[in-house]
């Protein structure tokens, strides 16, 4: 079936575009995607600069030839890279901010409401500073802004553009979570109050890394932090404003991905489940009876950690999720699966 999808695709190429059919010939059919290169750059993208990885790598390398992994040291690699993290002081935004220095990234803005950032933040900061072998510098850079100010975080925005001379990658992830409230009699100035933070300020802060994303021309990934609750609806739990603020920032970002695409600007969500930071703390260390409860509604049979998020916004930060946008990625423990 495969081959046979092949040499269907095969004939139609040659048939579309003549330039390709002497090499299309030669090089005999695989299930490896290729890069073509010259005017059909443009059906798979250009190369990156390092050039062709992986199965496309292999076939062209020289039989003799000393041969490297690339997967971690390319396709992974941030270096020289720059992010802004918005909710960056503490939880996942910090979480967030330290891997994708770990991942090579040379300088990842942590925006937040304190005028000052937290001793945890310091602390992190301090020991990325003491990190070996990373590639590039791996600052971490504190800014306080409300994301609720478009003005002030396009600005922001702007200021890091200016000092770095690009912006790479964006993390939206300031967002609120109010208490138990009843959907029918629910006031209109604390459903606002979410969705300034987590809607508005999400969009205002995508605008601001996108704004200089397109500046300099080099593309970039935007990561929207939606939530599980942005497609499902916690058991139990009065939450209509939030669950909708997500639901808004999965459509967000699937708008703002087919807009950006042309630009290189991916845009896609993080959809993360339970994990234990100060919004979730607000329930689970008043109510100790919702850890068993939660952790009883995925199969993995737990709630998650922070860190388990290092792997998944390094991989959308990167090279290694090129032929991603528009997409959701849920982090949950399999919460969906039943
Ligand atoms: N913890 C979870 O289980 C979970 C699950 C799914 C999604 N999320 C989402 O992940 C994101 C991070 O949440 P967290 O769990 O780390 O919570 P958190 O409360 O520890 O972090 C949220 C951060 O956002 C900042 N913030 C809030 N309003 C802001 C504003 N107006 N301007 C700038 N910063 C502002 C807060 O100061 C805080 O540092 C949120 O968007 C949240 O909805 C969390």
């Amino acid at each position: 079936m495969h081959t046979m999808t092949s040499r269907l695709g095969l004939s139609v190429l040659k048939r579309a575009n003549p330039i390709a059919n002497s090499r299309l010939t030669k090089a005999s059919f695989s299930s490896t995607a290729r890069t073509f290169d010259g005017a059909r750059g443009r059906e798979t993208g250009p190369l990156p600069p390092y050039g062709p990885v992986g199965v496309a790598k292999a076939l062209e390398a020289p039989p003799d030839a000393p041969a490297k992994p690339t997967l971690l040291t390319n396709e992974f690699s941030l270096a020289d890279r720059v992010a802004l993290v918005s909710g960056g002081n503490r939880g996942l935004g910090l979480e967030m901010a330290l891997a994708l220095i770990e991942a090579g990234a040379r300088a990842v803005y942590c925006v937040d409401l304190p005028r000052q950032p937290g001793e945890e933040w310091t602390k992190v900061r301090d020991y990325a500073a003491r990190l070996e072998g990373l590639p590039s510098e791996g600052r971490l850079e504190y800014m306080s802004a409300d994301v609720r100010d478009q003005e002030a975080v396009w600005k922001l925005g702007e200021t890091i553009g200016n000092r770095e001379g690009r912006v790479d990658a964006c993390v939206a992830a300031a967002g609120v979570l109010k208490s138990h409230t009843d959907c029918l009699t629910y006031p209109a100035k604390q459903f606002q109050e979410v969705m300034d933070v987590n809607v508005n300020g999400v969009l205002f802060t995508a605008q601001a890394a996108g704004q200089q994303m397109a500046r300099f021309g080099n593309g970039g990934s935007i990561i929207l932090v939606a939530s599980m609750s942005g497609s499902i609806t916690n058991k139990d739990h009065a939450w209509v404003s939030y669950n909708t603020s997500k639901s808004a920032v999965l459509q967000m970002a699937r708008s703002m991905a087919c807009e950006l695409g042309p630009k290189r600007i991916r845009v896609n969500t993080l959809s993360p489940g339970h994990i234990y930071t100060n919004m979730t703390a607000a329930y689970l260390d008043t109510q100790p009876h919702l850890l068993d409860k939660w952790a009883s509604l995925n199969p993995l049979g737990r709630i998650g950690r922070p860190d388990e998020l290092r792997g998944v916004v390094a991989w959308l930060a990167s090279d290694a999720s090129t032929f991603c946008t528009g997409s959701d990625i849920l982090v949950s423990g399999g919460h969906h699966a039943w």
